[in-house]
């Protein structure tokens, strides 16, 4: 292997990403090669996520432009890159952490710092002429992540009363990613022609995620739809197994201590009922964010009580930060934490996250955000760590589609040779 692929430019741009907001796409040129990325963007961010630099100047994008965080990967982040080796992941991160020099990448924005590092990844990926996941993990063998579908969209995504943001088909039953997608692809469709013979064609427009948004208010209503969808593709409910994200900081009064959900306003005792139920009549595999992000001990009381049969995974309350997890670790409050690059922004803290879960013995599962660009870069970091899933969005829309078409690449450069988390669930 070639040891060095040196950074000649570094440069960024305004681009839009999927909700047609702008975002920061950054190449890094090397010696011989060019690597581009674009970073994500999240609507229900965590309170302690990695600061989304963002101008505020209400004459442009309606104060949500990016020139700024452009402006500081063009004239501070990228003097300090050019001559490295783009080989140096950890060692280019570490120094654009130090640059910045605050614990949330205020001063330079991990948006930012983000694009620079992905885009490093990739230069030196091309340099190699080595796919992403083989640069990221050089590794005998690799196993990719059962793929997360968000199928019907409600909460911030959507403009229908569904109060859980996600309502989620995982193929654990099949045979490789390649069929999982397909399965999910299929159970969609299925799902599309439920939705209208029940609720009419008004039931198929779509949220941010690709997923359908029904005007529907029941948290049953949706995985009922679902359920019947799965059935009428000719599955069974062990081959596709449901989930929901309930992003429930989203529908918390933090003043009155309360949750408001399918009509009802409950407390944390109540809601974990509420939960503990719909597992037991839809057989959940997953169940993320079930309360508002700070409250550990909830989320420990329904770790314990489903946990065994359920994944409860946690987003908003960890923010893919290491200290974080392990605060989580200690009190066992979940037994999955949910990785966003954005959220901490680095590729290599990312990376001491999923190894962090992986120590522990938990799920770890690679995601989107719900403003997406079409960089499949997410698909290569779940395979070259073996994470288990993979939340993507919808098997629909080409910001979610360019992830689930990557690990098809994937799968294809394997031949055969891949292996598929989907096992352990079945
Ligand atoms: P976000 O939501 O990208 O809008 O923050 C995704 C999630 O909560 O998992
Ligand atoms: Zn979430």
């Amino acid at each position: 292997m070639k040891q060095a692929a040196k950074i000649i430019d570094v440069s960024a741009r305004e681009v839009l990403d999927s909700r047609g907001n702008p975002t920061v796409e950054a190449e890094v040129l090397t010696d011989s090669s060019i690597g581009r990325a674009s970073v994500p963007s999240g609507a229900s961010k965590g309170k302690l996520e990695a600061l989304e630099l963002r101008d505020g100047d209400r004459r442009r994008f309606h104060g949500k432009g990016v020139t700024k965080a452009v402006s500081n990967v063009n004239k501070i982040i990228g003097p300090k890159v050019r001559g490295l080796n783009s080989l140096d992941q950890s060692k280019i991160d570490r120094m654009m952490i130090r640059l910045d020099g605050t614990p949330n990448k205020n001063r330079l924005g991990a948006n930012a710092i983000l694009a620079v590092s992905m885009a490093t990844a990739w230069a030196a990926a091309n340099a190699l002429h080595v796919s992403l996941y083989r640069l990221l993990e050089d590794s005998r063998g690799y196993t990719l992540p059962v793929p997360m579908m968000n199928v019907i969209n409600g909460g911030e995504h959507a403009g229908n009363e569904l109060a859980i943001q996600e309502f989620l088909i995982e193929p654990v039953g099949a045979d490789s990613c390649t069929d999982a997608i397909r399965m999910g692809s299929e159970v969609y469709q299925s799902l599309k022609e439920v939705l209208i013979s029940k609720y009419g064609r008004g039931a198929i427009n779509v949220g941010d995620e690709g997923g359908f948004a029904p005007p529907l208010k029941k948290t049953r209503d949706a995985l009922d739809a679902i359920r019947h969808s799965i059935r009428q593709s000719g599955y069974s409910e062990n081959d596709v197994r449901m989930g929901m994200d309930a992003a429930s900081s989203t529908f918390y009064d933090n003043k009155a201590r309360a949750y408001t959900l399918d009509g009802m306003r409950m407390d944390a005792n109540e809601l974990e009922d509420f939960y503990a139920s719909v597992k037991d009549e839809y057989d959940l595999l997953t169940l993320e964010d079930p309360f508002e992000e700070g409250s550990f001990r909830s989320f420990a009381s329904i770790t314990k009580r489903i946990g065994k049969t359920t994944s409860i995974i946690g987003d908003d309350i960890y923010v893919t930060s290491v200290p974080l997890i392990r605060k989580g670790i200690r009190e066992k409050a979940t037994n999955a934490v949910l990785l966003k690059l954005n959220q901490i922004g680095t590729v290599t803290e990312t990376k001491a996250a999923i190894q962090e879960c992986a120590r522990a013995g938990w799920e770890a599962v690679v995601s989107h955000r719900s403003g997406e660009t079409g960089d499949p870069f997410i698909a290569h970091l779940a395979t070259a760590y073996g994470v288990s899933f993979i939340k993507a969005g919808a098997p629909a829309r080409g910001e979610r589609v360019a992830k689930y078409n990557e690990l098809l690449r994937i799968d294809g450069e394997l031949a055969g040779r891949g292996k598929f988390a989907g096992r352990r669930f079945s």
